[in-house]
């Protein structure tokens, strides 16, 4: 007790944040890092358009910031993001043979799971590759348009064998209602590698929400998720408002469901965050605790 990372360790789960290395220099920051999270997402470091920004040509130094920090402070990393159709370099997105596009997939995933071998807990292989318009199928995406709805699986199968020890996660936002035709597609890919072998161990649910919160199904997504055998985790969590209720909400469902296994805020402070207009995180601008840290560690 006493932290938000202590009080999830009770039930064996961790409390993290999205961590920009920019900040690591900042004590007033990295005091509340350090104090209250046991695990940390870099927010935008280990994104393509940093780590690979010509081809062949790696960058790991931000990164590296990072992992370094959470190394030494005891911090589980989750590896944030090896295919993305955003933040994606253009020469990337230029590519129109599959057997380019295939290659240069691979050697990305493999390049980058090497060079952090044995230090990430667990990996959002694939982020938000389906649709938003009802559909339930994938989105358009340079991925999706030149290799097939199979490249999903191309990336996992590849990422296994880069890191057999990683957890490979599937991450998405607007999953979180069971019954929109986005969480029921991200549902069947996950059925259907379950069922044939395609390794997959975590479903990632990113839950930026509005101010009321999460929907009412929100619990039994996560425990419909869990039931085909893969961990799920709250990913990117943040609260237009920071309602205390939303997030005791929020909260209260992954602690019902023995298969959630860790929370992340998307950010410390409001003034860290990407929707710092609309006071999402757990801390003020100042670093003091708002009423929704009370809140959280409350339903932890
Ligand atoms: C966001 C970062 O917070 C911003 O700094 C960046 O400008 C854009 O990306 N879904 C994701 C995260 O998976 O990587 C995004 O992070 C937020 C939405």
């Amino acid at each position: 007790a006493g932290s938000l990372g202590a009080t999830a360790a009770q039930s064996g789960r961790y409390f993290g944040t999205a961590v920009p290395a920019g900040k690591l220099g900042d004590s007033a920051y990295t005091g509340i890092l350090d104090r209250e999270f046991n695990a940390i997402t870099p927010e935008n470091e280990m994104k393509w358009d940093t780590t690979e920004p010509s081809r062949g040509s790696f960058n790991f130094g931000p990164a590296d910031q990072i992992v370094s920090h959470a190394t030494a402070h005891g911090q589980r990393m989750r590896g944030h993001t090896l295919v993305w159709h955003s933040q994606l370099p253009s020469w990337v997105s230029s590519i129109t043979d599959a057997n380019t596009l295939r290659s240069v997939m691979d050697n990305h995933i493999t390049t980058e799971m090497a060079h952090y071998k044995g230090k990430i807990y667990a990996w959002d292989v694939v982020n938000e590759a389906f649709a938003d318009d009802g559909s339930g199928q994938q989105r358009s995406s340079v991925f999706h348009n030149v290799l097939g709805t199979g490249f999903i699986e191309e990336a996992f199968r590849t990422a296994r064998a880069a890191d057999p020890a990683a957890k490979l996660c599937y991450n998405d936002y607007n999953i979180e209602n069971w019954t929109d035709a986005k969480t029921q597609g991200v549902y069947r890919m996950v059925q259907d590698f379950r069922s044939r072998g395609v390794p997959i161990d975590c479903v990632g649910f990113q839950s930026h929400f509005g101010s009321s919160g999460p929907p009412a199904s929100y619990q039994t997504t996560l425990a419909n998720f869990a039931a085909l055998g893969v961990d799920v985790q709250i990913t990117e969590l943040d609260i237009a408002q920071a309602s205390p209720t939303a997030y005791a909400n929020t909260v209260n469902a992954c602690m019902n469901v023995s298969r959630c296994t860790g929370i992340t805020t998307w950010g410390i402070r409001d003034s860290d965050s990407w929707r710092s207009s609309e006071n999402p995180l757990l801390f003020d601008s100042n670093g003091n605790k708002k009423a929704a840290y009370g809140a959280v560690t409350a339903a932890l």
